[in-house]
């Protein structure tokens, strides 16, 4: 195939990417709550609701080759991180954040939304291995490894830019 239809190929299939996400977490994305997580910092100058875009994204496409559950990986993807306070300044847990942050945003996100079994093991485990307990789910491994590649490139500042530009993009935020 020639260049050009290769890549008139791609654009198409980006685009039809995007309408499935779009679907999958459009929901969510009304939900003042969540877009709340704008308001606060999660890594470097990233906004939680940018990471937890990045990591729902990213976990979506990679759960879509892989035959998986894409459209739950989107949501749990989007609602992992699902706690509405600075963590550096605030402290509304008991012990540490790492183990903690994944229960308060099971509660916060199952106040808001009907999440089905996937969604809420994506949630409750993202952190895993530090939280022992290990996913049910393939789509619970993809999202916990997607988070911890996104975390690296926010810190680092390093190719995370243009894909949180083309996100907020989407996202409309
Ligand atoms: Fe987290
Ligand atoms: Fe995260």
């Amino acid at each position: 195939m020639p260049k050009w239809e290769m890549f008139k190929e791609s654009l198409k299939k980006r685009a039809s990417n995007d309408a499935d996400y779009k679907d999958c977490i459009k929901d969510l994305l009304t939900n003042q709550e969540v877009r709340g997580l704008h308001n606060f910092v999660q890594h470097g100058n990233v906004s939680r609701l940018e990471h937890s875009l990045f990591v729902s994204y990213k976990s979506f496409l990679l759960c879509k080759k892989l035959g998986l559950d894409y459209c739950s990986a989107a949501r749990g993807g989007l609602l992992h991180d699902f706690f509405l306070y600075n963590r550096k300044v605030e402290k509304p847990y008991k012990g540490i954040h790492g183990f903690a942050h994944p229960k308060i945003a099971l509660d916060n996100a199952s106040k808001y939304f009907n999440l089905n079994e996937i969604e809420k093991d994506i949630i409750k485990k993202h952190m895993w291995p530090l939280t022992i307990v290990p996913p049910k789910y393939m789509e619970t491994l993809v999202v916990s490894c997607v988070d911890k590649y996104c975390a690296t490139l926010e810190f680092a500042n390093m190719g995370g830019k243009k894909n949180l530009i083309y996100l907020k993009k989407l996202a409309q935020i």
